[in-house]
C-alpha cells in the first residue's frame, strides 16, 4: 500500500514517535510510506515529504512534529473534503494515518465516510478529550510538564509564603489540571465541568483558604490548579482570592502563573513513546486488514472497542468515538461523571 501521514491540530509530545513507528514498520512491510506536511492545509497545497529511515532517524525523543501541522477552516466548508480527497487521489494514496485530536479525527471521519482510500485515526491531544481514546498520545508529557512546573513555584511560594493560582491548558477538559494538580499536592482544582458559578468557585476556595490559612497552622504555600476551561478570567480570579486571602491572613500575597504553551512542548515521556509507537505499529496492521474510518485507542474504558493483537491497544469506530467525544465535552459521559466524583471525594480529604 501506499499510505500517508498527516498531523493536525495542537501539536502533542509523541507525535514524532507515531511518525517514526508507521514509517518504520510500514517499510518493514513492504508498504510506501510518506509524510503530508502542514495538516489537510498542506495537503491541499499538495505538501508533502518523503520519510526514509535518515528523515526519521532520532525523532522518537522530540517534542511537536516534523510534518508541521495546522488548524483547517476549509477542511470544514462546503467541498473541502473533496478537494482533500482529490490532492490524496494525485498523491496515489491507498492508506492515511490522521495523528490529531477531536477537529482532526472529525475530519477523518469525513473524510473516510466517502470511501475513497482507507483511513485511521490516532488519538493525539495534550487536552485527552478524545472520547475512548484512554490515554492521548501527549497527555503523559503535559502531565509532568504541569507537575514539575507546579513544584518549581512551589518552592519559591513556599520561601515567600505565598498563595499561587497556576492555570494550564485543557481547553474544555479538565483532565490534565485534575491529574496533574493531585500529583503536585494542589489545595485545590478548578475546572469548568463541574458549571458552578464564580461564587460557588469564590466560596468553595475560602472554605479551603481558611483551612489553610486556620489560626496554628504554619503552612506554607497554597496551590489552586484552574483548568482554561473554568470560565473566570485569571487576572478576575487573582483579584478575588486575594481579597480572601487578605481577610484570613494579612500580608500573604496572591500570585498568578499561566502556563500557556509550555504545556504542549517538550521532550515525550517513556510512557508517550510508548503509546505512539504501539498505535502507530496497530495502524500499520489495521490498514493492512482493510480498517478504515476507525480509531485507536490507548486502554479505553472496559468493554469499549475491539481487541487487536496488543492487549493494550483497542480499535474503535470513529462514529463512536465522535460521539463519545461530545459526551465527555458535555459532562453526560460516564467517564467524567466518574472523573468528577473521584476527584470530589480526594477533595474531601486533602488536607488544606
Ligand atoms: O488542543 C490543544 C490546545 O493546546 C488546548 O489545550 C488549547 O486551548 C489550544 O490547543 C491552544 O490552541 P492554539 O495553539 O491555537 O493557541
Amino acid at each position: 500500500m501506499r499510505i500517508a501521514i498527516l498531523t493536525s491540530g495542537g501539536d502533542a509530545p509523541g507525535m514524532n514517535a507515531a511518525i517514526r513507528a508507521i514509517a518504520v514498520v510500514g517499510k518493514s512491510r513492504g508498504h510506501e510510506v510518506f509524510g503530508i506536511r502542514d495538516g489537510y492545509s498542506g495537503l491541499l497545497a499538495g505538501h508533502w515529504m518523503d520519510l526514509d529511515a535518515d528523515a526519521t532517524e532520532g525523532i522518537t525523543r522530540q517534542g511537536g512534529t516534523i510534518l508541521g501541522s495546522s488548524r483547517c477552516a476549509e477542511m470544514t466548508q462546503p467541498g473541502g473534503p473533496e478537494r482533500v480527497l482529490a490532492r490524496l487521489a494525485e498523491l496515489g494514496a491507498e492508506g492515511l494515518v490522521v495523528i490529531g485530536g477531536n477537529g482532526s479525527l472529525t475530519g477523518a471521519h469525513v473524510l473516510a465516510s466517502k470511501r475513497q482510500l482507507k483511513i485511521v485515526g490516532l488519538p493525539a491531544s495534550i487536552d485527552n478529550d478524545v472520547g475512548h481514546a484512554g490515554l492521548a498520545i501527549g497527555v503523559d508529557t503535559a502531565v509532568n510538564t504541569i507537575v514539575d512546573a507546579c513544584d518549581r513555584i512551589s518552592d519559591t511560594a513556599r520561601a515567600h509564603r505565598r498563595c499561587f493560582i497556576v492555570e494550564v491548558m485543557g481547553r474544555n477538559c479538565g483532565f490534565l489540571a485534575m491529574r496533574a494538580g493531585i500529583a503536585a499536592e494542589a489545595d485545590a482544582i478548578l475546572y469548568g465541568e463541574a458549571s458552578l458559578d464564580e461564587a460557588h468557585v469564590l466560596a468553595r476556595l475560602e472554605r479551603m483558604l481558611a483551612r489553610c490559612f486556620a489560626p496554628g497552622r504554619h503552612k506554607k504555600r497554597a496551590l489552586i490548579v484552574k483548568s482554561e476551561g473554568l470560565p473566570i478570567p485569571i487576572m478576575k480570579l487573582r483579584g478575588a482570592v486575594q481579597e480572601i486571602v487578605t481577610r484570613l491572613a494579612p500580608g500573604v500575597d496572591v500570585r498568578e502563573t499561566v502556563l500557556g504553551h509550555v504545556v504542549r512542548g517538550g521532550d515525550p515521556t517513556a510512557l508517550d513513546r510508548t503509546i505512539a509507537q504501539r498505535l502507530g505499529f496497530a495502524s500499520i496492521i489495521a490498514l493492512e486488514k482493510g480498517l478504515s474510518d476507525v480509531m485507536l485507542g490507548w486502554e479505553p474504558p472496559f468493554g469499549v472497542g475491539r481487541e487487536t493483537m496488543d492487549p493494550s491497544v483497542r480499535i474503535i469506530p470513529l462514529e463512536e468515538v465522535l460521539a463519545e467525544t461530545s459526551r465527555l465535552l458535555d459532562g453526560s459521559s460516564p467517564v467524567i461523571k466518574r472523573r468528577m466524583e473521584l476527584l470530589a471525594q480526594v477533595e474531601e480529604i486533602l488536607p488544606g
